[in-house]
């Protein structure tokens, strides 16, 4: 619509030119003709005001089109801040939900260990837990156990994935939480048990002191999963740097934690990566960093739009490269040789 104009608009100006030096230059050479004279001078204002109204339509058009864009613009806004608003009420809802669920659970829970705790059945991980008939995904306490030296521990278990009786180790999916945190912290663990959180390098070693599997879950931003297993899992102590050992790949993600391997942990106060380069600083995570990445599950969490301009995301190079930060990730362990 405005190229048209802005063409007859080129074409208006064009006549005008073309009528201006057809009326001027036989002006000075020759003799006007009386009465051509008069009927050039109202072509050319007939010309003029033409041209000044299209002018004016023109403006006008433009005006529209950026007030029509500025009101496109303001919607998808408003768009996006009621899913983000939807989002939020949608895990509030879900976390009272599960709160009032565990409280039950958590109850019975202790009414059951008071009747028939012993040091050898001792609750210590998801996988007991599945086979003492809590076969329910969610929050669970582990108790405190001085015979396994354990202290207490909120764990999240998955009771449905393949067989259930996994305990999260990790997970990412909210956002909001920095996995851009020191030694310390990753040792202990820190963030929320229902959202995002690690579970603590010293509670990873406890639950893999006995053969476990860890199995990766990862999901991108258009809702496609894909896995990675490893048969065989387990993290050192903090004297051995937290260093991990796996073996036995199968997935469809590919095996992006095999570069890992036999590599210490490292943090960006702690640099004990295998490179020059300080990994863990410039991949804003804490993990068993090598030199430096072919995964970065504890890299900055970037929303929908912005997450594949960044090297520091939330990668898996097996499956979305180097610049893809994913949407949702979720690591858990169990003994090898579970049976549901
Ligand atoms: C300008 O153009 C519009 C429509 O093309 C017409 O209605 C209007 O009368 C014009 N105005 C002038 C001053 O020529
Ligand atoms: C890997 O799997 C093979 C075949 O099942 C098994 O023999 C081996 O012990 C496993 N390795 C580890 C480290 O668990
Ligand atoms: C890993 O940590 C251990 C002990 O904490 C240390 O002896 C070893 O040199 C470290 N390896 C690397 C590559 O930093
Ligand atoms: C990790 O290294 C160990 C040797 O320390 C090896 O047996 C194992 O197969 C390696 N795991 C993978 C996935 O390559
Ligand atoms: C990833 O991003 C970096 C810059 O941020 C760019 O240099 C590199 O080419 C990108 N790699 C891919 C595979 O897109």
């Amino acid at each position: 619509m405005a190229k048209v104009n802005l063409s007859i608009v080129a074409l208006g100006v064009m006549l005008l030119f073309f009528a201006d030096t057809w009326a001027q230059n036989p002006r000075k050479r020759l003799a006007p003709p009386k009465s051509p004279k008069g009927q050039c001078c109202d072509d050319v204002r007939s010309l003029k005001v033409q041209v000044a109204n299209l002018t004016s339509i023109l403006e006008e058009l433009s005006r529209k089109q950026e007030t029509d864009l500025l009101k496109v613009v303001r919607q998808i806004m408003e768009l996006d801040q009621q899913n983000r608003q939807q989002e939020a009420r949608v895990t509030e809802a879900e976390s009272k939900y599960s709160e009032i669920n565990n409280r039950v659970e958590i109850m019975q829970l202790q009414t059951l260990q008071s009747a028939t705790q012993t040091s050898s059945d001792a609750l210590y991980d998801c996988a007991s837990l599945y086979s003492k008939n809590y076969k329910i995904s969610g929050e669970y306490k582990l108790p405190k156990d001085e015979f396994l030296g354990t202290p207490e521990l909120s764990v999240f278990c998955d009771m449905d994935t393949n067989g259930g009786g996994w305990t999260v180790i990790q997970r990412r999916k909210i956002g909001l939480t920095s996995f851009k945190r020191d030694w310390k912290q990753y040792k202990g663990g820190f963030g929320s048990i229902r959202g995002d959180f690690w579970l603590g390098n010293d509670h990873i070693f406890r639950l893999t002191r006995q053969p476990s599997v860890l199995r990766i879950e990862l999901e991108d931003w258009v809702g496609e999963t894909r896995y990675a297993e490893y048969g065989f899992f387990t993290v050192s102590n903090e004297l051995n740097s937290y260093k991990l050992f796996l073996a036995n790949y199968s997935g469809n993600a590919g095996d992006s934690l095999r570069y890992h391997n036999n590599t210490n942990f490292s943090t960006f106060n702690k640099d004990n990566d295998k490179c020059v380069d300080h990994c863990a600083a410039l991949r804003k995570g804490g993990y068993w960093y090598n030199c430096c990445t072919d995964s970065n599950l504890n890299g900055v969490f970037y929303r929908y739009g912005e997450h594949t301009k960044n090297t520091d995301g939330i990668t898996w190079y097996g499956w979305h490269g180097p610049n893809y930060s994913l949407k949702k990730v979720e690591m858990k362990v169990r003994p090898v040789g579970f049976q549901p």
